[in-house]
């Protein structure tokens, strides 16, 4: 039997140069000219250009282009970057076939986050540092995301895969894919500003693992599905989903008030409400709500959009003093149901469109990279006995 001596005394740990702060609060992780936030005045930049007038003039195409590249595309490069991206939605049938093996007890974002994994083992052509080699990853995975997205949705609905079509815009085609239809051209422009207010947010949760896994120098797909990984929780995108289940449980506006106060009361939290950064309301959100009471006024009116700003009501009188107000993602759930999308497909969607800016920030990390490698304090023990298992108690 080894003998037990008391352990020697513990030698703490060097006190770290930087405090530690939970979440990295406020810490920078990176220097990058990707997207500007104030979130005390509600501002959301791309590139310098103000999120609104690109939900208002831009296309998703050509907001990928400005994230990935810089500037606004002209008229030829344009064009070249959006027949690129047609001509690359379609995916082999392996792919097809591995989707077809996965349960359909799965989610859809495990299907993407496995898929866009699998994706880069079809294509050797991505050594992170051939600038041909960025370009033709970075819009192949974004043009076979959507593929994927939906190709998973209709077989595990028990539905057959519907391959895409190159005449299509990247949203309406997405929405094709679904369901077999040409979606009406109002509805697929609203899917475009969705994909577009989406596409990038700054260093948020997903972004980060996305950087740190592009600082090892890994190549672009286990970059993507790094990032999607991070976005499932429902702290991150997986929120979208849960916002629409409980606007569903609140069912009507009356119900709305006793159910947030038994949550706040709870200390629950309360899904698509509060952000780490904005201190007003999301400005993604304003444009949301405007597009989800325009789609449901051309159909009648919508319960849920109206259990929604009753939600949004009883919230503002009880967390308005802590400056919670709704996110992007209180009013994307209500939109896409609206459009007749199933929640199971929100947060997929999200990823989607989020590739575009996740591959910017991959392209931007590997310009003088350095591998992360962040610090930690110590709080084990040091020197424990190690006692054989049939000695212990
Ligand atoms: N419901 C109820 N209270 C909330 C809240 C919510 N959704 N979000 C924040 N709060 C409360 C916190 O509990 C905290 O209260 P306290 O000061 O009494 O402890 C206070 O508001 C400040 O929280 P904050 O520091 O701003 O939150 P955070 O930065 O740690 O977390 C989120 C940010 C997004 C993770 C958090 O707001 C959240 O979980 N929201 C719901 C999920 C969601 O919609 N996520 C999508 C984000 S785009």
């Amino acid at each position: 039997m080894s003998e037990r001596t008391a352990p020697p005394p513990a030698t703490s740990s060097p006190t770290p140069a930087i405090p530690y702060v939970p979440g990295l609060d406020g810490v920078p992780a990176a220097k990058s000219s990707i997207c500007f936030i104030d979130g005390d005045q509600g501002i959301l930049e791309y590139r310098g250009y103000p999120i609104e007038a690109l939900a208002e003039s831009s296309t998703f195409e050509e907001t990928s282009y400005l994230l990935l590249w810089g500037k606004l595309p002209a008229r030829a490069d344009l064009d070249k970057f959006t027949r690129d991206m047609a001509t690359n939605r379609d995916v082999r049938f392996r792919l097809i076939d591995l989707l077809k093996c996965l349960p359909d007890t799965g989610h859809p974002m495990e299907a993407l986050q496995a898929s866009i994994a699998a994706l880069g083992m079809f294509y050797p052509d991505r050594d992170v540092d051939k600038p041909e080699d960025r370009y033709n990853s970075a819009v192949r995975i974004i043009a076979k995301a959507t593929t994927l997205v939906a190709a998973y949705y209709r077989l595990s609905t028990g539905r057959d895969y519907i391959p895409p079509k190159d005449d299509l815009s990247h949203a309406a085609n997405f929405l094709y894919m679904l369901t077999g239809e040409d979606p009406e051209p109002d509805v697929a422009r609203v899917m475009d500003i969705c994909f577009i207010l989406h596409a990038e947010h700054s260093m948020n949760a997903s972004t980060f693992a996305g950087r740190v896994t592009a600082s090892t120098l890994a190549d672009p797909y286990t970059v993507v599905s790094s990032a999607i990984g991070a976005l499932t929780g429902p702290l991150h995108g997986g929120a979208n989903e849960q916002v629409i289940h409980m606007l569903q449980r609140i069912g009507e506006a009356e119900k709305a008030r006793p159910y947030i106060e038994d949550l706040i009361a709870r200390k629950q939290k309360i899904m698509g409400i509060g952000h780490r950064i904005y201190r007003v309301k999301d400005p993604r959100a304003l444009v949301l709500q405007k597009l989800a009471s325009q789609m449901i006024a051309k159909r009648g009116g919508d319960p849920l959009l109206v259990v929604a700003q009753e939600v949004e009501k009883v919230v503002a009188e009880h967390l308005g003093a802590k400056r919670i107000y709704p996110n992007v993602d209180f009013y994307s759930g209500v939109v896409y149901t609206a459009m007749g999308l199933p929640p199971a497909l929100f947060t997929p969607m999200f990823a989607v469109a989020r590739i575009s800016g996740w591959l910017a920030h991959w392209i931007e990390q590997l310009q003088g990279n350095r591998i992360y490698r962040p610090d930690q304090i110590y709080t084990g023990t040091h020197n424990e006995p190690y006692v054989p298992v049939e000695e212990r108690v």
